[in-house]
């Protein structure tokens, strides 16, 4: 293959619900949260003179040629060093005439950010990148690490062609390549979240269930399946003011805020226990109760931390009044709720609660979790 050429390339990669400990996480606790099967895709293409990114689902579309983006990359830090550069950082904004609050091209700072790191070896490849995605954006989903794990995977993926790496990320599905996808992705999650766990970047690259805790994540076995269903109030947040906000609470009220974010480890460890109990032999009907239990108080401890929202309260009443629990996921302020559906529960029952829901202007959807992380392939 001459230099700077390459074939398209297609990714995949999965959003997440967390379970339990979202927040309490930030703060090297445990949190538990799965895959689930709603995609971010993305397919890049060769260009013939220009890097061109296209998101129809922001309504974006950019291009630059080769020359101007030589002139910004000057200034790249290092690659060895994935922090956010904050320098560099706003000499993007500066590049793009655009502000930091604007979360419509935050997608594309990403892009020109990793671009620039993941591609510094073979300098720049003409490009064109197309973005769609089934996960709703900005509403705790994990769209964004989605699509910093696409954008990651993806130009390591052109890199290893350019390069004609033998054990590439289309071959060889080490360790240490995932690594280094979750790694990017990471920085492109800082640049858009200011100080995440990186819970929301390793669920999409790896898949499965996990326990995840001060930036390990450790595969959670689970031999039956967890029926869920997910509740978008349709109420827009930034997961980054969220964080921010319980943090300034923490800082304000430490003896109040931290046996809260202590209560919400305890009850990711104690479901933890228990799925290791019901994979074993707990009794199904215990199972149910103990995770109702641990949800209800979850959520709770939640408004506690003033995370919730009128509409999550919402929602988690009117679950209720059918024998439902529920609890919101991810930031909360808005965004997804989230109730597992016990065996005991029947689909009647699932239908009145997803009609009542509907009916209030929520948006109800049923997908599996636990399933693949990233998918990589080489369109010939
Ligand atoms: C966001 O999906 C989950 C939070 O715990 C933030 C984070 O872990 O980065 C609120």
């Amino acid at each position: 293959m001459e230099k700077c050429r390459f074939h398209e390339v297609k990714v995949s990669a999965p959003s997440k619900v967390i379970l339990f400990g979202e927040h309490a996480v930030v703060y090297g606790m445990t949190a538990v949260a799965a895959s689930l099967d709603l995609r971010t895709r993305m397919r890049i293409k060769p260009h013939k003179s220009r890097i061109l990114v296209n998101f129809p689902d922001v309504g974006l579309k950019e291009s630059w040629s080769p020359e101007q983006l030589k002139t910004l990359f000057q200034h790249k830090p290092n690659t060895e060093i994935l922090d956010v550069n904050y320098v560099y950082l706003d000499l993007i904004h500066n590049f793009l005439k655009t502000e930091s609050s604007d979360l419509r091209m935050a997608s594309v700072i990403c892009f020109l950010y990793l671009y620039s790191l993941i591609m510094d070896e073979v300098g720049i490849v003409p490009m064109e990148i197309l973005v769609e995605s089934e996960i709703p954006l900005g509403a705790g989903l994990g769209s964004s690490a989605a699509l910093s794990v696409c954008l990651s995977a993806g130009l390591i993926g052109v890199l290893h062609q350019v390069q004609g790496y033998e054990k590439s990320i289309f071959e060889y599905t080490s360790s240490s390549i995932q690594k280094e996808v979750c790694g990017f992705a990471f920085l492109s999650e800082k640049i858009l979240h200011g100080t995440p766990s990186g819970i929301d970047n390793s669920i999409s690259t790896y898949g499965g269930m996990c326990r995840f805790e001060k930036g390990n994540l450790e595969p959670v076995r689970l031999e039956r399946n967890l029926r869920i269903l997910l509740i978008n109030t349709n109420t827009f947040r930034n997961t980054k003011d969220l964080v921010e906000r319980v943090g300034e609470k923490r800082v304000k009220y430490p003896d109040i805020v931290k046996p809260i974010l202590e209560s919400i480890h305890a009850i990711s460890e104690q479901f933890l226990t228990s799925i290791q109990e019901y994979n074993q032999d707990l009794n199904e009907k215990k199972f149910y109760k103990i995770l109702e239990d641990l949800m209800d108080t979850n959520q709770s401890l939640l408004t506690g931390l003033g995370v919730s929202h009128p509409t999550l309260d919402d929602v988690c009443r009117t679950l209720k009044k059918l024998g439902i629990v529920g609890k919101l996921t991810g930031a909360g302020g808005g965004g997804f709720a989230l109730a597992v559906l016990p065996p005991s529960i029947s689909g009647k029952t699932v239908l009145v609660a997803k009609d009542l829901l509907e009916t209030k202007g929520y948006t109800c959807y049923q997908a599996d979790i636990g399933v693949n992380g990233y998918v990589i392939e080489v369109v010939k």
